[in-house]
Formats: C-alpha cells, sequence, structure tokens
C-alpha cells in the first residue's frame, strides 16, 4: 500500500511512493533510528542492517547501562541533536538559558493525517486529500521540554516525500536555537558521488559530480539569497548511475536565503546528510510556547538515473508547488528592453521598439530598469518608486495605454529590496536599510539592501509599487535583486534577537511576494536576482517563472541550462534571444541558434528590434510561430538531457517529448564544424517502439523503436554553432 504506515509491534514507520520506500524505527531509549531509504522492497523491514558493536571512543547513554554497544555516535538517526555524544554534524543546536547545549531527542508519539502539512509564511509543496499524506514525530528534549515535530509530506503518485521540523518550547526556560537543519539522512555506506551546481554571476549552475570522502563536505551560502554560487539542490548517487540507469536521491531545499547542505562520511564509512537554513549568523530565540518552523526540503529516489529523477522534480513542482495559473498556461512571448537600451531610453524609443514586437508577432513589452525615481544608471534611485518623468514624459499610464492600444501586454520590472544612497528614500530613512552600528556599510553595485523584516519597510514599498501597478493595469512584473545581503543588523530588534534577521529577512520578501500575487491573480510573475541569483524552489512557490542567467550567449547558456535542467522545470527558465556579437561573451552565435536555446525556456527577445535587418525580422516571425506550437511541450512534456556539454564537445542536444508520447521535439546546436565531417547519429528517448513517427519536415517515418535504437544522422552542416530541429509526431495526428 502507498503512503503511510506504522507498524506498532515493530514501531517502524514505512512511507511509500510509487517507487520509493522510507523506513524508520522506533528503537532502544525511545531513539528514532533511520532506516531505509531507496527502491521499493516489497513488505519488508530493514532494520536487520543495524549490528550494535561495541565502538571505542564512542560513548553510550547513561539509561543503556552496561550496554557498551548501544552509541549515538554510529547509529544512523533520524534527527540528531548535539551534545549527547553524536560526534558527527547534527541537525539541531540550541543553547539553554543556563549556557548548557545539550539536547536529547527522544519519539514521545506521532499523528498521521490525510493532506499535506503546510509552514506559516514559508513556501513549501501544496497537497489535496487524495493526493497526500502527513505524518508528524513528535521527539522531545526531557530536560527543557523542547518538542521537535519531524513533519513528513508523502505524494505517492508525484514520487516524493517532502520534510519540515517544527521546534516548540514547551518547557518553562527559554531555549536559543543554533542551528535547525530541515532533514538528516543517514546512509550505511560512503559508496556515492555528490552532484552539485555551483556558479557566479553570468555562469549560474555547472555541474560538478565529486566523490563522497571521509569528513565534511558541503554546499552553502550566506549571502541571503540561495545564490549564483550554489544552488540548493544536490544529488547523492551511485558511482555508477548515468542520465538513463542507475540510483540516485535529489534534494531540494525550498528556501531562498542562507543555506547549507552538509554530508559526512564517518569513522565508519557510513554517509550523514543534513540541508537546511545556514547556521552562520542565525539563532532564534524560543521563549516558553513560542514556535519555528524549518524551511521544507523536497526528496525524490530514481532507480532510472538523472533523467527519470529530473521528471519526478519537474512533475511535482508543475503540478504541486507553482501555484500560479499560468504554469501551464501559454505565456506571453516578451520583448524586454535592457540589452536594448540599458538606463538610456525615452517614450519615443520604447514605443518604437514596441511597434517592432508587435510587427514580428510578440505578445508583450517588459520595460526593465531605470524607469522611475532618478534612475539615470545604477547609482540612484532605488526605493523611489514614481515614474522617472525626464525619461517618459508622458507618465506611465499613458505610455503604457498606447504600448496596450497597439494589442500588447505591458510588464514592469521593479527591485523592491534595495536602496540606492542617491535616493528620496533614503535622505528620508536612512534608518530603513540593514546597517551595523559605528561600521561603515558594505556597497554593492552602489546600493544597499532595506530592513525588510520592518513591517513598515514593506508596507511602504509595495504600497509605492501596488499604486504605480493600478496607475497602468501591469501584466507582468519582474522582481530583481541586485546584491548580496550584508550589513546584517537590524536596527529595529534588540541585540539577542539579530541572529534571525537573515531569516527574517526571506520571512518578509515571501510577505512581500504573497502580497503582491494575492492582490493581482492574474499577473506574470518573473523572479531574477542579477539573472539566476535565487533560483530556488521556495522562489517557484511565487512565481512560475525565474530569469535564468544574465548571461544570455547562447552557448554559455548550452551549460546553465543544462545544469538548471536537473532541478527545474524547462518552463520555469526566462531565455532571451540577444543580440551579436553578444554583450556578456563577445561571441556571435546564428539568430536561429539563439532562438533554439531560448526557446528551451520562457521564450522572449531582448536587444534593439528596430536593430534588426529585414531577414531577421522574417525569422522572428517564424520563431514565435514555431515557439507557440512547441510551447506546450516546454510546460507539459518530458524533457531528455540527450547529451552532455562536458562530455560531448561536438554537439549539445535535448528533447521535449509530450505525456502521451505521440509528439516530440529534438533541438540543440552543433558546436563545430569540421571537414570531411563524421555523420553524427543521434538516439532519441522516451517514445512508444512499435508506434510510427513522421519527421515534420522531411515527411518521412520511423518507428519509435528505429528513432530510439537506429537513431537519426545529424545534418551535416557548414559554419559553426549551427541549430539542430527535428520534429517528429504520430503518424496521422492532426498537426
Ligand atoms: C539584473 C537583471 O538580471 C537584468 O535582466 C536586468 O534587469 C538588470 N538587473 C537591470 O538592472
Amino acid at each position: 500500500m502507498k503512503g503511510i504506515i506504522y507498524n506498532e509491534k515493530t514501531k517502524v514507520f514505512t512511507l511509500r511512493t510509487r517507487n520509493s520506500m522510507y523506513q524508520m524505527q522506533v528503537r532502544q531509549h525511545d531513539t528514532l533510528v533511520h532506516l531505509y531509504y531507496g527502491a521499493d522492497v516489497g513488505d519488508m523491514e530493514i532494520d536487520y542492517r543495524i549490528i550494535s558493536l561495541d565502538r571505542g571512543f564512542s560513548g553510550n547513554p547513561y539509561e543503556a547501562g552496561n550496554d557498551r554497544t548501544f552509541s549515538l555516535d554510529v547509529l544512523p538517526q533520524e534527527y540528531s541533536g548535539y551534545g549527547n555524544g553524536d560526534y558527527r554534524i547534527n541537525s539541531l543546536e540550541v543553547e539553554h538559558e543556563d549556557g548548557s547545549d545539550a539536547v536529547h531527542l527522544r519519539y514521545k508519539s506521532h499523528e498521521i493525517c490525510k493532506g499535506k502539512y503546510s509552514l506559516k509564511g514559508l513556501p513549501a509543496m501544496f497537497g489535496t486529500e487524495e493526493e497526500a499524506e502527513t505524518l508528524k514525530i513528535t521527539l522531545y528534549d526531557r530536560v527543557s521540554g523542547l518538542q521537535v515535530h519531524l513533519l513528513y509530506g508523502v505524494f505517492p503518485e508525484l514520487d516524493v516525500i517532502t520534510r519540515a521540523v517544527r521546534m516548540e518550547n514547551q518547557g518553562e526556560k527559554q531555549v536559543t536555537i543554533q542551528r535547525a537543519m530541515s532533514m538528516e539522512m543517514d546512509y550505511p555506506n560512503m559508496h556515492m558521488d555528490m552532484v552539485h551546481f555551483y556558479g557566479r554571476h553570468a555562469m549560474e549552475r555547472i555541474k560538478e559530480r565529486l566523490p563522497l570522502h571521509h569528513g565534511v563536505q558541503s554546499v552553502e551560502s550566506k549571502r541571503g539569497t540561495s545564490s549564483h554560487q550554489h544552488n540548493p539542490f544536490v544529488i547523492l548517487t551511485d558511482k555508477t548511475t548515468t542520465e538513463k540507469s542507475g540510483d540516485c536521491y535529489g534534494y531540494a531545499l525550498v528556501y531562498s536565503g542562507n543555506f547549507r547542505c552538509e554530508i559526512e562520511v564517518d569513522q565508519m564509512n557510513q554517509t550523514r546528510f543534513v540541508m537546511g537554513i545556514h547556521p552562520y549568523h542565525f539563532s532564534y530565540r524560543l521563549n516558553k510556547g513560542d514556535i519555528f518552523e524549518t524551511p521544507e526540503v523536497i526528496m525524490a529516489y530514481s532507480d532510472r538515473g538523472f533523467g527519470r529523477l529530473s521528471h519526478i522534480f519537474h512533475d511535482a513542482y508543475r503540478s504541486n508547488l507553482i501555484r500560479s495559473k499560468y504554469v501551464t498556461m501559454p505565456r506571453p512571448v516578451l520583448i524586454n528592453n535592457w540589452e536594448a537600451t540599458y538606463f538610456e531610453f525615452n517614450d519615443e524609443k520604447l514605443l518604437n521598439i514596441a511597434k517592432e514586437a508587435k510587427e514580428i508577432g510578440l505578445d508583450m513589452f517588459v520595460l526593465d530598469d531605470g524607469w522611475f525615481g532618478k534612475r539615470d544608471s545604477d547609482i540612484s534611485g532605488l526605493g523611489d518608486w514614481t515614474v522617472n518623468e525626464n525619461k517618459i514624459k508622458e507618465g506611465l499610464p499613458a505610455l503604457v495605454k498606447k504600448i496596450k492600444d497597439m494589442g500588447l501586454k505591458f510588464g514592469l520590472w521593479i527591485e523592491p529590496e534595495m536602496v540606492s544612497e542617491d535616493s528620496e528614500l533614503y535622505r528620508r530613512h536612512p534608518e530603513w536599510c540593514l546597517r551595523i552600528p559605528q561600521r561603515n556599510m558594505n556597497r554593492s553595485r552602489f546600493q544597499l539592501n532595506l530592513d525588510i523584516t520592518r513591517k513598515e519597510v514593506r508596507d511602504y514599498i509595495m504600497e509605492q509599487i501596488f499604486a504605480v501597478m493600478d496607475s497602468c493595469d501591469v501584466d507582468y512584473i519582474k522582481w530583481d535583486m541586485n546584491r548580496s545581503v550584508d550589513n546584517v543588523y537590524s536596527l529595529a530588534l534588540p541585540n539577542e534577537r539579530q541572529g534571525e534577521v537573515f531569516h527574517r529577512y526571506m520571512l518578509g520578501v515571501y510577505e512581500m511576494m504573497e502580497r503582491l500575487i494575492t492582490r493581482y491573480p492574474d499577473l506574470l510573475f518573473e523572479n531574477c536576482s542579477g539573472g539566476g541569483g535565487r533560483f530556488d524552489a521556495g522562489m517557484l512557490y511565487y512565481s512560475p517563472q525565474i530569469w535564468c542567467s544574465d548571461n544570455t550567449d547562447a552557448i554559455d547558456r548550452l551549460k546553465i541550462q543544462y545544469g538548471t535542467s536537473f532541478g527545474y522545470p524547462i518552463s520555469t527558465m526566462g531565455a532571451h534571444v540577444s543580440v551579436c556579437p553578444n554583450h556578456q561573451t563577445g561571441r556571435s552565435v546564428p539568430f536561429e541558434t539563439r532562438a533554439v536555446v531560448a526557446s528551451a525556456g520562457t521564450f522572449g527577445y531582448e536587444l534593439d528590434l528596430e536593430k534588426l535587418t529585414p531577414q531577421e525580422k522574417e525569422l522572428a516571425k517564424k520563431q514565435i510561430k514555431e515557439y507557440k506550437k512547441m510551447e506546450h511541450l516546454v510546460q507539459t512534456g518530458d524533457y531528455y538531457r540527450l547529451t552532455s556539454p562536458y562530455s560531448n564537445h561536438d554537439y549539445v542536444v535535448w528533447q521535449f517529448v509530450s505525456k502521451d508520447k505521440r509528439e516530440t521535439l529534438v533541438n540543440g546546436v552543433m558546436l563545430r564544424n569540421e571537414a570531411n565531417p563524421h555523420i553524427h547519429i543521434l538516439r532519441l528517448e522516451g517514445l512508444i517502439p512499435d508506434m510510427h513517427y513522421q519527421d515534420m519536415e522531411s515527411g518521412n517515418i520511423y518507428t519509435g523503436a528505429a528513432l530510439m535504437k537506429a537513431g537519426v544522422p545529424l545534418p551535416p552542416g557548414s559554419g559553426d554553432y549551427q541549430p539542430v530541429k527535428f520534429r517528429f509526431c504520430a503518424k496521422n495526428d492532426e498537426q
């Protein structure tokens, strides 16, 4: 049976999804022990793997008496605390009023209920009573009275399990949480690799695969955002796992701020994995009765390689994480003026671009940075969300009306979390930014982080933005965030609460976004943080798409979008056709190839349309039409990474397959051309072997088996970076 089962006799909890099984058990001294996570192995309890031996220098709890084989230092635990003789990385660290830090968690009770738990003010997967079940296991620390509720959301059909932890101080005294991980997972061995996605601004989510080694290894951000540098999505995998085969486990933190994913291989070659809010500059004081909830982690297991793992995450996010109605709806194909004009524009220039956009068949005009305050460069204006009348002389409502009269939708860029020193807001409220008393502030892009922990700051900013949006019927918002969080101190919080600033900042951002989407339920919302600096599952709860990277170079994007696709649906990646030579790399790539790469995402253009040649305009018209034909595959289809940009230096190719497998699209880029070329044969995936598919270009008919096993030759071309484009449909399907 799928779902949650508790065996009263053996005290084993079994959580079952379509292809995975998860087990834990209450054992001696009320210790909650982790037994197993992996393939469904049937009607079995995997407690037989635990063999207790007397381990030197691994201590024993007092109540174990003379039993020197019972030690928390080597037992696989479900959620461990510091200060009890488990010297590995632990999930929970507290400080009690008397300065001690031990926290010994023991099983107290549990509840199973239909539906999915939710977390106050935090993004999380949602689920109806038919879709999900919740298990709440309560652990407690006898001395302090701290209760720790482990929350498990089980989605049998989606094949995922979610975890989060709720702490509740039921004791008389204060408890300060110093570290509260969202989950812990103990594996009985170390024969695994870690796959993670590191990077930098304009080169995010580069895939790296590393063998686990003894000691602690980590992936983390202390920047107040999930960051360009590391992504809160990590895979643990068998050594032999590939795209198509082998075991692997994906862990995604549904949070957009500081995070830490730590992995320790211990003295017994066991592996412990924890994930949650970064303990750096984190503490949370719980007075009697207070509650703290951690962010959620979404976990999935695949026994069919990384491809299947990605499908699980893609489907789960599209159906039960992203709330926007646009998640599977056609999205307007947009023109964004950033790379076309940067800060230099006026109403006339904008209207000219909009006119061209309409002519080539685009749906929406997006006005990026520079429309407000004294925003003529990035040195000033943030915080003053009223129109810059030097540039937009007739005012925003009149400009928007003209754009809408052309038959286009209108979108607007905002950066609500920031303030420029050169702004009216800063002059009036210098205390509204994060700043450490007596210290000089650390600047970045000349801007400061507003103190989003303060309600009056959030209210003021959102009211200004709502006033603009109400004045001109905005269809789309791009919410940007262009610096890491620093000068971490809130003048509004007492000293002992400064450890809460990073987290309260994130809760404040989530609250602002919630207000935005609640007030404008039809709004299309795109997140952005200097491109993909906050590309995480937390943000997807609010917005169905995120600007994937400030790097619009089609060849660099092959790696960026490839890495992003492991954990995130293709429809969440904002991707635009930009000008060549590219502004970030100076590289030139054919116009058609730029469109092929950008159409593996939420498609748009970001260049000066007035400067397109007549041929390019014709091509753009065709590209937009083609995208509209394939968009449903981007939004609801299965995505296959047919090659890796890291191992294949000749071409990079990917494939979309509709859920009914009657339609498939193969796109990609030939990286280089050679004289007297080899013929490259490409094998497709995910089709029905005995179905007949027609190549929509040549009319040739192939069986699914032929396409998958014999493959198709990539057309030899001339010139570097030529596009690859195939579309096959089940024979006789109407096109
Ligand atoms: C960074 C974003 O990623 C860009 O697309 C653009 O909006 C700029 N900020 C504007 O300042």
